[in-house]
């Protein structure tokens, strides 16, 4: 399993912060509700929900992330209990949760069928499941694609050895796992935005600090690793929006289930 505490996620999850404000929209959180951000990371929905007066608790494996999450916390003057954990063994009651949020998150556990188990299992009755995930589109779905293909052919594997999260970006996969468990997610389609001073930096970037690229470097060498540059620059910049810059938008998948 990737340690997203590897390298500087802090630079993405301030990208995703937009789509962490959605989903604690989605889920109507209220003060008093009991609000699980599973794979927290540095925090982005478990605050938000906690500055709308929930009783929040984020969990995420990654402990250096849960250390920033906690340093965000104490600074914006909110309480959030973090749990080092894992979505296919949630360390908690049976109902535990009114609302869990789960910010392009869960999509990371695999098997997934275990870890949707663990979702439905700790929200209580009448409660909610927000979450978020990638469709396949786009250029940023196109440049992730650049180290899946050299992580397979490093690796001889006819996928990757990790889960493939963007096959939670087919709604129908989705309300497959869910089914099994008698629930129907309600899916909506929204627009994300990435921004960067120009492709090559948001390239390097990705290269330098963040945890899945740093991941694979090990697996390709330096050079294998330095190769993969030029084709990410170059699918980055097929889609991008400003030719002045970096703007490419993604489409993401905004997922509500209500537990009856
Ligand atoms: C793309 S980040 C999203 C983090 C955060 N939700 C956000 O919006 O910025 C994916 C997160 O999933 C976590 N993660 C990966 N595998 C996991 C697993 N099996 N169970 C729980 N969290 C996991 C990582 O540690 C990382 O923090």
């Amino acid at each position: 399993m990737t340690d997203w505490g590897t390298g500087r996620y802090e630079h993405t999850a301030a990208q995703l912060a937009p789509a962490a404000a959605r989903a604690v929209e989605a889920a109507d959180v209220q003060p008093g509700d009991r609000v699980l951000d599973l794979a927290c990371g540095t925090g982005n929905a478990a605050l938000l929900a906690a500055m709308r007066g929930a009783q929040v608790t984020g969990l995420d494996p990654a402990e250096r992330l849960l250390d920033v999450a906690a340093g965000r916390a104490r600074a914006a003057g909110v309480e959030v209990a973090w749990a080092p954990g894992v979505a296919t063994e949630l360390p908690f009651d049976d109902g535990a949760f009114d609302a869990v949020l789960s910010v392009f998150g869960v999509i990371f556990a695999a098997p997934a069928e275990d870890a949707v188990a663990e979702l439905v299992r700790v929200t209580a009755d009448g409660g909610r499941i927000v979450l978020t995930t990638w469709t396949d589109g786009g250029a940023i779905a196109a440049g992730s694609g650049v180290l899946m293909r050299a992580v397979v052919a490093a690796t001889g594997a006819s996928s990757t050895a990790g889960p493939a999260p963007r096959s939670w970006g087919d709604p129908d996969y989705v309300a497959g796992l869910f089914a099994p468990h008698g629930l129907v997610p309600q899916i909506e389609r929204i627009p994300h935005v990435f921004e960067a001073a120009s492709p090559d930096a948001f390239a390097d970037e990705w290269l330098e600090q963040h945890p899945m690229w740093l991941a694979a470097r090990p697996l390709l060498g330096d050079d294998g690793y330095a190769g993969l540059r030029e084709p990410l620059i170059a699918a980055l910049s097929a889609g991008n929006e400003d030719p002045a810059a970096f703007r490419v938008t993604s489409e993401a998948l905004l997922i509500r289930i209500d537990r009856a």
